[in-house]
C-alpha cells in the first residue's frame, strides 16, 4: 500500500517529480483523474488549511471526501494500545480506522504530539500504530514530530519565488507563542530545506535547540543534497544573507511535558517576534514564511504579514497542488497510470 507519512521516505527525485505533478495540475487541471474516488479524512485536532485544502483538492480533481472529528458528532477514540476502555473512549483506532478505510480508497489522519514523553512524540508512536491498521493509502495530515504536506507546499513555495534551493539560505526561527506547541512544523521544515540542498541556520534562544534525532535527520538530508545546517541564537549571524525566513515557535526540549517549567523559560522571550528590523542583514528580498496559523502581533508584527516579504497566503495555496499531487500519485497508480 502506497503511503505518504514523511519526506524522508521519499528519494529527492521522487520529491522534484511530486512537485513537477503539482505544476502540471495547477496549469492544467484533471477534474476526471480521481473520478469514483473517496479520501476519508480523520482529524483528532482541529484545521483550516488541511481540511479545506484536502476537501477542494480531492473535489478538483473529481473525487470525494468525508471527514470525521473523533468526539463531534462521531465517538471518542482511543488510540492507546492495551487500556481498560472505562473512561469517554467509545470505540479503539483499531476498529475505528479499518472502518473507515473499507469506505474509501485513501485515508488522511491529523493527530498532534502527546506532548508528555518527547521519546514517544520523536517516534511518532501513536501516529505510526494507527497507520499499522490501516489496510489503504495513508496521508499524514500533521503528526507528532511530522507535517510532509506542509514541507511539500513550502517547497514548491521557494520553486515558485525562484528562491535558490543550492546556496539559497533559509532561516527556521523560533518565536514566541503564549503555548508550547508541537516540533512537527520546525522539524518538517528544517529538513525539507535541507533535503531542497539549502543553507540552512536554526536560529533560537538558549534552551530550545532542536532535539538531536530532527537535526540528525535534516543533516543526513543535506549531506544527500549538497546543503548545510547549523544552529545558532545570534540573531545578526543567523540573517545575514537569508532568503527566506520561516518562523514558528516550539516547545523547550528540556521542560518537555512540563508546562510551568516551559513557560517559565518562555517568560523572558516574548521579544522574539519577527519585525522589520529582523530582515536588516539579510537580502533586501527576504521573504517570510510561516505554515499558519499564525497570532499577529506576538509570532509576526502586521508590518511584516501585511508587507512584500510575506508569502503566507500562497504557502497555503500551494498546500492543495501539493496534496493533489500526492493523492494523484497514490490513487491514479493505483491503476497503474502515472
Ligand atoms: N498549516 C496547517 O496545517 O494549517 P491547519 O492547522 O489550519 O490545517
Amino acid at each position: 500500500v502506497k503511503r505518504f507519512l514523511d519526506l524522508a521516505d521519499l528519494t529527492r527525485q521522487d520529491v522534484l517529480d511530486l512537485l513537477a505533478l503539482a505544476s502540471r495540475l495547477e496549469r492544467a487541471p484533471e477534474p476526471e483523474a480521481l473520478k469514483g474516488k473517496i479520501l476519508a479524512l480523520l482529524f483528532f485536532n482541529p484545521s483550516l488549511r488541511t481540511l479545506a485544502s484536502f476537501q477542494a483538492g480531492m473535489a478538483r480533481l473529481g473525487g470525494t471526501t468525508f471527514v470525521i472529528s473523533p468526539g463531534q458528532g462521531t465517538w471518542i477514540l482511543e488510540t492507546r494500545d492495551g487500556v481498560v476502555m472505562d473512561g469517554a473512549a467509545a470505540e479503539h483506532v483499531r476498529e475505528a480506522i479499518p472502518v473507515l478505510a473499507s469506505y474509501a480508497d485513501a485515508l488522511g489522519i491529523r493527530s498532534f504530539a502527546g506532548g508528555a514523553d518527547l521519546a514517544a512524540d520523536l517516534a511518532d508512536e501513536t501516529f505510526l500504530q494507527m497507520a499499522e491498521v490501516c489496510p489503504v493509502p495513508l496521508v499524514n495530515l500533521e503528526s507528532a514530530v511530522n507535517h510532509p504536506c506542509q514541507a511539500l507546499g513550502d517547497w514548491k513555495t521557494m520553486d515558485d519565488l525562484e528562491i535558490p534551493a543550492n546556496g539559497g539560505r533559509f532561516v527556521l526561527s523560533w518565536a514566541w507563542h503564549p503555548k508550547a506547541l508541537p516540533l512537527a512544523v520546525p522539524a518538517a521544515a528544517v529538513h525539507m530545506a535541507a533535503l531542497r540542498g539549502m543553507e540552512v541556520t536554526v536560529l533560537r534562544p538558549e534552551g530550545f535547540a532542536l532535539p538531536e534525532p530532527i537535526l540528525d535527520k535534516a543533516r543526513r538530508a543535506a549531506a544527500l543534497s549538497g546543503g548545510s545546517v547549523v544552529e545558532t541564537s545570534d540573531r545578526s549571524a543567523a540573517m545575514a544573507g537569508a532568503h527566506v525566513v520561516y518562523a514558528k515557535s516550539w516547545t523547550a526540549p528540556s521542560a518537555y511535558g512540563d508546562p510551568a517549567a516551559e513557560s517559565a523559560l518562555r517568560s523572558t522571550l516574548r521579544d522574539w517576534c519577527v519585525d522589520e528590523s529582523w530582515f536588516a542583514p539579510a537580502r533586501p528580498d527576504c521573504k517570510f514564511m510561516h505554515c499558519l496559523p499564525v497570532r499577529r502581533n506576538v509570532v509576526v508584527q502586521d508590518e511584516v504579514l501585511d508587507g512584500p516579504r510575506s508569502v503566507v497566503v500562497a504557502e497555503a495555496r500551494n498546500r492543495m497542488w501539493a496534496q493533489m499531487a500526492v493523492l494523484h500519485r497514490l490513487l491514479r497508480s493505483e491503476r497503474g497510470e502515472r
